[in-house]
């Protein structure tokens, strides 16, 4: 996760290296921590050796949809998504699917938490990510991701929207004016998981702009 965000290009602004453990670049300032210190410091309950603080420089609305303009890929919006565990994972899928761009609506956990990162793997810093109100993203089309009730995956050109949706866990979706796409689900089966939906959903624009 380190070695990707040193790729992006973060500013480290401190790393604490547990005593024994190894970074995999070398790195000043950096100091080391005893093995209790080191468990004082971290929030997870089994931590890798190193803890790092590092300065990010948010986009702004503007610069993301126009990055997932240029890259003529739907921007991704996460509309109320809380768990950071799935932000993380959304964000990892996007970067693996080649999604240039996601940006978080108010009541969205922060992709930058440390929950978040961890889950995405660091692939967070692959993509250009903002904060963003819908006014924000009046002049993109596109569709909101829906449990139930929207157009069948495979009628919906979900390729070609300026944005794609996905809602929260609880909730859905915040608005009802959206056109929606929905997976298709068996019989009983009321949704997927949001993570899992956006897996489906950003790996289809990928075949389909592939073909
Ligand atoms: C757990 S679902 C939300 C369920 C919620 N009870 C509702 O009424 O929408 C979380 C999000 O995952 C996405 N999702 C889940 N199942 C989906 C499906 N079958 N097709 C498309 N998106 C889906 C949607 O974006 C949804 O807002």
């Amino acid at each position: 996760m380190l070695a990707e965000a040193k790729a992006a290009g973060l500013e480290f602004e401190l790393i604490a290296v547990r005593e024994g453990d190894k970074l995999p670049f070398h790195f000043e300032p950096r100091v080391t921590l005893t093995a209790g210190a080191f468990r004082a410091a971290t929030e997870t309950v089994t931590p890798q050796g190193v803890i790092a603080i590092a300065r990010m420089h948010d986009a702004s609305p503007v610069q993301a949809i126009q990055t997932a303009r240029d890259a003529r890929w739907p921007l991704v919006v996460l509309d109320r998504v809380q768990d950071p565990g799935n932000v993380g994972a959304i964000c990892r899928t996007a970067a693996a699917a080649g999604a240039p761009a996601l940006v978080v609506l108010r009541g969205t956990a922060d992709p930058f938490g440390a929950k978040a990162v961890r889950a995405s793997s660091g692939n967070v810093f692959r993509l250009v990510v903002a904060a963003a109100k819908w006014e924000d993203l009046a002049s993109l089309d596109g569709y909101g991701a829906a449990a139930s009730g929207g157009s069948p995956l495979a009628s919906s050109s979900i390729e070609n929207g300026g944005m794609i949706v996905f809602g929260s866990e609880a909730h859905g979706l915040s608005r009802a004016d959206l056109k929606t796409v929905t997976i298709p689900l068996h019989d009983g089966v009321e949704s997927l998981n949001v993570a899992a939906a956006a897996a489906v959903l950003l790996f289809e624009i990928k075949r389909r702009k592939a073909a």
